[in-house]
């Protein structure tokens, strides 16, 4: 199966109030060190025959023209030209995307860039903490368009604190009239250590839910296609780089945080940029963390990540072995349905996804 190569640039300008992934603001002092320790790890992993490239975050768009210029050379160097990816993405945020990288990154050869709005509403997005306003994405998908840029993902938040129905539906009204080819929708995760975890911040998982069922039911009758629990694609644009992960694919991943997949065996790198850094430059392994999975340990990861696509999936001989009674439960209280010879998520097993994964995850009930 082909795979995929992840890139993970660490970097933000301010740390948002929800997110809990591995970036840092106000480091940008150490972007130079970052890429000499990507270009390290590239030439001792490199990454042939990969189908697809993702440059995630973080946010990517914060290097300047020439970081970008010697991100885009390791890549070359160590995978494969940007234009042979056949999807080739870019994460970019609106305040750090001005025409220039846009011409930059689109001449290299990125073919798909993905945009975190997360509102069309200022102040939503204030309290989001996010460092743009609306202004500052319409200027940046005006810009893409005419870039010639021809198919862009934008990311909406719903559940947000004192969001209504009301606005979110607005940003979803607005999202639609630019006509995006991709739309990922996330409902607000409140994690641990964020700010809005430390403010005690509770989601109304009841709007958030009507939010979500408005946003399927919108999307599908605009003609998109929902075929992942949170994205949406016009069809034929389905993000491939997900897919692969959704679909239990190999992948590389080249930075701080990143994992890779040989098939068997799962590693990510250390999430701290200095030990990161250091690491590399100590010619040491930047790994903390690896696991193989076998058995019903393996057969359930599969089958989690795979119902994650809408479409369901084809179960294995030793998936109907080891999990006929979790399946049959969740036959029975509706959250899983048949389709043909398939099993997939029913529209109320989409809200509640994650009942149906821990059944599949180890550590495993008794029977
Ligand atoms: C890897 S993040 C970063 C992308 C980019 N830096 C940005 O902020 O736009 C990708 C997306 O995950 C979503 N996300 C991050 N944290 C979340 C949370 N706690 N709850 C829901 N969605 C979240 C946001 O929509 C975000 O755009
Ligand atoms: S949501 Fe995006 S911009 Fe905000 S802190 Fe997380 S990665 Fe950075």
């Amino acid at each position: 199966m082909a795979a995929g190569l992840y890139i993970h640039i660490p970097f933000c300008k301010q740390k948002c109030n929800y997110c809990d992934f591995a970036s840092f603001a106000g480091q940008e002092n150490r972007i130079e060190n970052y890429l000499t320790a990507l270009r390290q790890e590239a030439a001792q992993h490199p990454a042939a025959n990969c189908r697809t490239l993702y440059v995630g975050g973080g946010t990517p768009s914060l290097l300047s023209c020439s970081q970008l210029e010697k991100l885009i050379a390791l890549i070359e160097t160590h995978a494969a030209p940007i234009p042979a990816f056949t999807e080739s993405t870019f994460e970019a945020n609106p305040e750090s995307l001005p025409p220039q990288k846009i011409h930059l990154l689109h001449s290299a050869g990125f073919n798909r860039f993905s945009v975190g709005l997360q509102s069309f509403n200022d102040a939503e997005l204030h309290t989001l903490g996010r460092v743009h306003s609306v202004a500052d994405f319409l200027r940046v998908w005006k810009d893409l368009r005419a870039g010639g840029v021809a198919n862009i993902n934008v990311d909406l938040i719903a559940g947000l604190p004192g969001q209504t129905a009301e606005s979110f539906r607005q940003s979803l009204n607005q999202l639609l009239a630019l006509a995006p080819e991709h739309i990922s929708v996330y409902g607000l995760q409140i994690e641990e250590g964020t700010p809005f975890f430390e403010q005690g911040f509770v989601c109304d998982q009841l709007l958030m839910r009507a939010m979500l069922e408005d946003t399927r039911n919108r999307l599908i009758q605009a003609g998109y296609h929902h075929y992942e629990i949170s994205n949406f694609a016009r069809p034929g644009y389905e993000s491939k780089h997900n897919l692969n992960y959704w679909q239990y694919g190999k992948y590389t991943g080249w930075g701080s945080a990143a994992a890779s997949f040989n098939g068997r065996t799962r590693k990510q790198n250390i999430s701290s940029l200095s030990q990161y850094i250091q690491c590399i430059g100590g010619h040491k392994d930047p790994v903390s963390f690896s696991e193989t999975l076998t058995g019903k340990a393996r057969e359930g990861e599969k089958l989690m990540v795979g119902l994650r696509q809408l479409d369901g999936v084809v179960l294995t001989p030793a998936q109907h072995r080891f999990f006929n009674e979790e399946i049959q439960k969740h036959l029975q209280n509706g959250l899983l349905i048949k389709d043909g010879k398939k099993v997939k998520l029913s529209e109320e097993g989409l809200f509640l996804a994650n009942e149906v994964f821990y059944s599949f995850v180890a550590p495993f009930e008794d029977p």
